[in-house]
């Protein structure tokens, strides 16, 4: 049975002539069939350089929009319209256009967690694995208004020394994560390396080894002699580590750590997109030039060595 549904799904990806991206907190099913998984900035330079005329996009609704802003010749899919993220519902361009007024010249660097509309307000994007080298970029007179996640926000401000006037938005999985969960991990496994995902707070962050991206930490896993790994992040990201090294243990943080939109894509969804053309992800066009602006200073400045 899931064998026929997964040769469906491909047999129609190569009709449609289409490549299936998936975040690194789908399920583990979605990701077997992905022509690639990772994280938002992985994913935003596949998605740019897609040479398909087709992106069914398994994540959620920033995604899929920054992946149809960075290529606008293509249909981009989102097999699931609902999945949408909590923390890019936090911020909307009226209230940031009031904040950038308060602060005049203040630079905006919008985490990717974000609407368009939003982006279409900003002067630069970052993504978990770019924004602590973006912001040190940028020039040092400048105040910084940080766009939607206090967390990642208040991150950047501490490793770089730069003043930020945070938005209050948060990711609602990450917040679940506490200090008290990282040190019953450490007490039940000593010795274990700690990773954990900026969007965490400050006080859990203190408590690990590393704070990466998904795709950081998979590289880190990777990397790391370290037989034993706890990982503080949507418990998505397990199947992977598993996956791609079977002689380590990953002991998640918590398993409430979950993220309910990450969540809703089945490979149902992934095969209704594809044979109905399903859910086409349109901005308007004034809006979509206007953000692109941030993200592709974004992608300029990660591809800087
Ligand atoms: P990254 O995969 O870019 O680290 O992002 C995590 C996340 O919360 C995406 O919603
Ligand atoms: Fe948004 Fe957090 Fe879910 Fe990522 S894990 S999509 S930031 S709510």
């Amino acid at each position: 049975m899931l064998d026929s549904l997964k040769n469906e799904i491909l047999r129609l990806r190569d009709e449609r002539d289409a490549l299936i991206l998936a975040h690194n907190y789908q399920l583990g099913e979605v990701q077997d069939i992905a022509d690639f998984t990772g994280d938002s900035l992985e994913l935003s330079f596949k998605a740019a350089n897609c040479e398909k005329s087709l992106i069914v996009f398994c994540g959620v609704t920033f995604m899929a929009e920054t992946a149809a802003i960075l290529a606008p010749g293509k249909t981009v899919l989102l097999p699931v319209l609902e999945a949408g993220c909590p923390m890019a519902d936090m911020a909307d361009a009226p209230r940031l256009r009031k904040m950038k007024s308060e602060h005049p010249g203040a630079l905006v660097v919008t985490y990717v967690n974000s609407s368009a509309d939003v982006k279409a307000e900003s002067d630069i994007c970052v993504t978990s694995a770019n924004a602590l080298k973006i912001v040190s970029s940028l020039p040092s007179d400048k105040e910084i208004i940080f766009v939607p996640d206090k967390n990642l926000g208040a991150y950047c401000a501490k490793m770089t020394g730069r003043k930020m006037i945070l938005w209050p938005g948060f990711c609602p999985t990450h917040m679940r994560i506490t200090p008290e969960h990282i040190l019953k991990r450490k007490s039940e496994y000593p010795g274990a390396k700690v990773v954990v995902h900026p969007e965490s707070p400050l006080d859990v962050i203190a408590l690990a080894d590393e704070a990466l991206s998904t795709g950081g930490m998979l590289k880190y896993a990777r990397n790391s002699p370290a037989k034993r790994i706890i990982v503080a992040t949507e418990i998505g990201l397990i199947y992977r580590l598993e996956k791609e090294n079977p002689d380590k243990q990953f002991i998640p943080v918590s398993e409430q750590a979950i993220c309910p939109d990450m969540k809703m894509t089945r490979l149902e969804d992934v095969l209704a997109a594809l044979k109905n053309m399903k859910h086409v992800v349109k901005i308007p066009e004034k809006i979509a030039n206007l953000a692109k602006i941030p993200i592709e200073r974004m992608m300029a400045e990660s591809r800087k060595a």
